[in-house]
C-alpha cells in the first residue's frame, strides 16, 4: 500500500541563480511531478541546516518563505497531495532522532568527512561549529525517516549519503530492521539518470562555474535581477576574437555558454540553437538575440513569482507538514522502543 519515497533536500536560497534554476530547480520539478504517481514526493527545505556555518538570522525565516515560493512558481503544483513540501524544523522528529544517531555516529566518522573539512577549513576553528560537524547526521535523519530509497544527490553529497546508509545498517544490525537501506549512490545514478553534465557558466569568466558566491555579480544572472540589467549583463558577456558563432566549448567557452543559455531559455537542443545562427560573425547581432530572451524570461518569471499566494503557499507548507509529522513520529517511537527510551509494548 505504502509507495516508496522519493526525497530530497532544497536549501532555502534567495539568491537563485538562473544556473540554479535550469540545472537544479526545473528538473527536480519534472521528476517529482513524473513520478508522483508511483512513488511519495517528499521535497523539503533543510533550514535547521541552513545555519551550520553563520548567516544573517533576521531573514531566515522570509526567506524559507521566499524558496518555497520560488519553487511554486517554478512550476511545482502546490495543489498536489501526492508532493510533500514541508520544512525540517517543523517536524521535530528530524531533532530528536538526530541525536538517538548522534550516539551511534563516530568521532572520527565525522571528521572524514570532506565536506566539512573544506567547510571547515575555510570559516577557520574559531568559528566551525558542532552543528557543521553534525550535519551529515541531521542529513541521514532527513531521509531515515521516511524510508527514502531514492535521493538524488550531487557529488558533493554522495559521501553523506554512503554514511546514512551506514548508520542505518549499523542500527538494523543491532536492533532489527528499523530502517529502509536508501540505494547506493550507484543505484541513484541509474535511478534518475546521472545529470546531464548541464553547467552555465560565468559570463565574466566562461572557464568557471555561475555560481551566487560571485562577488561582484557581473557574470551571473540572478532570477532576481531586474530583467533590463540582465540583458545588459549578457551585452558585456567575455566572448573571444574567433568572429564566430559556433558550440565549442573548449576553444569559445563565453560563445559556447550563451550558446547554451538560448538553448535552455528556447527549450531546444543546442545543436538546434548553434545551427540557427551558424556562419553569424557578429557577436553584437548573436548577443542581442540571447539578451532578449534572458530579459523576456526574467518578466515572465518575476510575474509568475508575484501572483503566487502567501496564504496557498503557507497552506500547502502546513498540510504536507501535517502529513510528514505523523509518518516521521511513527518510525521516531520505532526507534525509541529499540534503544529502550519508550516502553516496547506501547502503540501507535
Ligand atoms: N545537504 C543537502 C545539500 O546541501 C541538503 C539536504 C539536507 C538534503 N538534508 C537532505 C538532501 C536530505 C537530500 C536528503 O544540498
Amino acid at each position: 500500500m505504502t509507495k516508496p519515497v522519493i526525497l530530497t533536500g532544497l536549501r532555502a536560497n534567495n539568491n537563485l541563480t538562473i544556473g540554479n534554476y535550469f540545472g537544479g530547480m526545473l528538473p527536480l520539478i519534472d521528476m517529482a511531478q513524473s513520478k508522483a504517481s508511483e512513488y511519495q514526493i517528499n521535497m523539503f527545505i533543510p533550514d535547521l541546516h541552513s545555519f551550520t556555518t553563520p548567516i544573517d538570522h533576521t531573514s531566515l525565516y522570509d526567506q524559507i518563505f521566499h524558496t518555497a515560493k520560488v519553487f511554486a512558481a517554478a512550476g511545482l503544483p502546490l495543489d498536489d497531495e501526492r508532493i510533500n513540501m514541508y520544512r525540517q524544523s517543523y517536524i521535530p522528529a528530524h531533532s530528536e532522532l538526530t541525536w538517538i544517531l548522534d550516539c551511534f555516529t563516530g568521532f572520527g566518522e565525522m571528521s572524514r568527512m570532506t565536506q566539512f573539512k573544506d567547510k571547515s577549513g575555510n570559516i577557520g576553528t574559531d568559528r566551525t561549529t558542532v552543528g557543521l560537524f553534525n550535519y551529515p547526521v541531521l542529513m541521514a535523519a532527513d531521509i531515515l525517516l521516511y524510508g527514502a530509497k531514492y535521493i538524488p544527490v550531487g557529488d558533493d553529497q554522495t559521501q553523506h549519503l554512503e554514511f546514512t546508509r551506514d548508520i542505518a545498517e549499523r542500527l538494523n544490525t543491532r536492533f532489527g530492521e528499523l530502517f529502509v537501506i536508501p540505494e547506493s549512490v550507484k543505484k541513484q545514478h541509474e535511478f534518475f539518470g546521472k545529470d546531464q553534465g548541464l553547467r552555465i557558466m560565468d559570463l565574466a569568466d566562461p572557464t568557471k562555474k555561475m555560481s551566487k558566491s560571485d562577488n561582484s555579480g557581473k557574470g551571473v544572472i540572478y532570477l532576481s535581477d531586474a530583467p533590463e540589467v540582465a540583458a545588459k549583463k549578457i551585452m558585456s558577456a567575455t566572448t573571444d576574437d574567433k568572429a564566430l558563432v559556433k558550440f565549442n566549448p573548449t576553444s569559445q567557452p563565453g560563445i559556447s555558454n550563451l550558446i547554451e543559455i538560448l538553448a535552455l531559455l528556447k527549450g531546444e537542443p543546442v545543436s538546434v540553437t548553434a545551427g540557427r545562427y551558424e556562419g553569424e560573425t557578429k557577436y553584437g547581432v548573436f548577443k542581442q538575440a540571447v539578451a532578449h530572451e534572458v530579459q523576456a524570461f526574467l518578466t515572465d518569471f518575476q510575474s509568475k513569482l508575484s501572483a503566487v499566494s502567501d496564504d496557498d503557499v503557507a497552506s500547502a507548507l502546513e498540510r504536507s507538514e501535517a502529513t510528514m509529522a505523523t509518518q516521521a513520529s511513527l518510525r521516531l517511537l520505532a526507534v525509541q522502543k529499540a534503544v529502550g527510551l519508550r516502553p516496547r509494548t506501547q502503540v501507535e
